[in-house]
């Protein structure tokens, strides 16, 4: 089998690909041969040293796969081989095989022409933090309005796609046309172009059309000095929620989280997932079923093969991607 290692902490450049031995697969594990894999900012984060978990070295990034289970282990009755599964297993998806608890896999349709290997693999991190952020911290009301900053990234197209099913009115702000665009097929009713207008001012416009004194949410994947700007986007009542930094850690002026009655809403899915599984396994399953309904609609990925994930990770880190990122062993 072939997997990405990470030797030592530093830049995505220093990754190698090495042939390694299958490892067994011992008690209530399975093993998959690995179709697809999502490639996720955090990996990144990870593989730099820059995320607040340190794995011990070396390690083989990525969290998410989609594959075929080749083997069954000891006492494990629920699944066969031949399934299509999802694997969440924190770290080594980068690899073209994989052996995991099989509690840590989610059954597939076999068919794949509802969802496809690249966009289960690339959906699942993105989609269960905005049904989470927007069902469990706030409980998002027809009619809002949202504004999703980074909306051409993926966590920012999946907020997207989210609000428009929960009849929100939604604001996507990104960079480029190409994420523009992917932000208006998901769902956008107006799009803002953060590189060249001013998002905090636009977003109360539209929002302004409606009667409203700003917008009712701020999906703020983005952090950095934008945060503390577009807070002052919102409305009465109206909640920031603080997602992540790519750009960096705001600080917040607390005079106006005051005005307005404002609030500020943290979402740290992955944690609270971790201690409430009961409920993050109902979550998965109401977003699946709309997916596989084809009521949300995952984007499917860029492909990259296995060699190249170094490269993908730099693209996703430069911004270049729109959407998601899919390495293909
Ligand atoms: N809270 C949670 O539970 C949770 C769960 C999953 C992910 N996250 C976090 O969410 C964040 C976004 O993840 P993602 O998968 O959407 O990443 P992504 O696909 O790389 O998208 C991020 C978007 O942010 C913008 N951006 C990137 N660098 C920037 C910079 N330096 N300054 C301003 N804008 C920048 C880009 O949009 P434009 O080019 O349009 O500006 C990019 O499309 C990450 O920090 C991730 O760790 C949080």
């Amino acid at each position: 089998m072939r997997m990405v290692v990470c030797e030592e902490f530093g830049p995505v450049e220093r990754l190698r690909v090495v042939e390694r031995e299958s490892v067994p697969c011992g008690p209530g594990a399975v093993r998959i041969a690995v179709t697809a894999t999502g490639v996720n900012y955090v990996d990144g984060l990870f593989v730099k040293g820059e995320y607040q978990i340190k794995p011990p070295l070396p390690f083989t990034p990525g969290m998410e796969l989609v594959g075929r289970i080749t083997e069954i282990g000891e006492g494990v009755v629920d699944r066969a081989v031949g399934d299509r599964v999802f694997a969440n297993v924190g770290l080594g998806a980068y690899a073209s095989e994989v052996v995991a608890p099989s509690l840590a896999t989610l059954l597939l349709p076999a068919d794949t022409s509802t969802l496809s290997d690249g966009q289960a693999a690339t959906f699942m991190q993105s989609y269960l933090t905005g049904w989470f952020a927007l069902r469990e911290r706030v409980q998002a009301r027809e009619g809002q309005s949202m504004l999703v900053l980074g909306a051409g990234g993926g966590v920012g197209a999946a907020a997207v796609d989210i609000g428009a099913l929960l009849g929100l009115r939604v604001i996507a702000a990104a960079s480029t046309p190409e994420k523009r665009e992917l932000a208006l097929r998901q769902g956008a009713v107006a799009v803002i172009d953060s590189s060249t207008e001013d998002v905090k001012e636009r977003a109360k416009e539209i929002a302004g059309e409606s009667g409203a004194s700003g917008v009712d949410l701020v999906y703020d994947p983005i952090g950095g000095e934008q945060s503390a700007t577009c807070l002052r986007a919102l409305g009465d009542d109206g909640a920031l929620l603080v997602i992540g930094f790519v750009a960096g850690i705001p600080m917040l002026p607390a005079n106006q989280v005051l005005l307005r009655n404002r609030r500020v809403i943290g979402v740290d899915w992955g944690g609270w997932a971790l201690r409430n599984g009961a409920r993050n396994n109902e979550l998965t399953g109401e977003v699946l079923d709309h997916v596989l309904a084809g009521r949300l609609h995952p984007v499917e990925p860029a492909s990259y093969p296995l060699e190249r994930a170094a490269e993908a990770l730099a693209d996703l880190d430069a911004r270049k991607v729109a959407g998601k990122v899919a390495l293909r062993p």
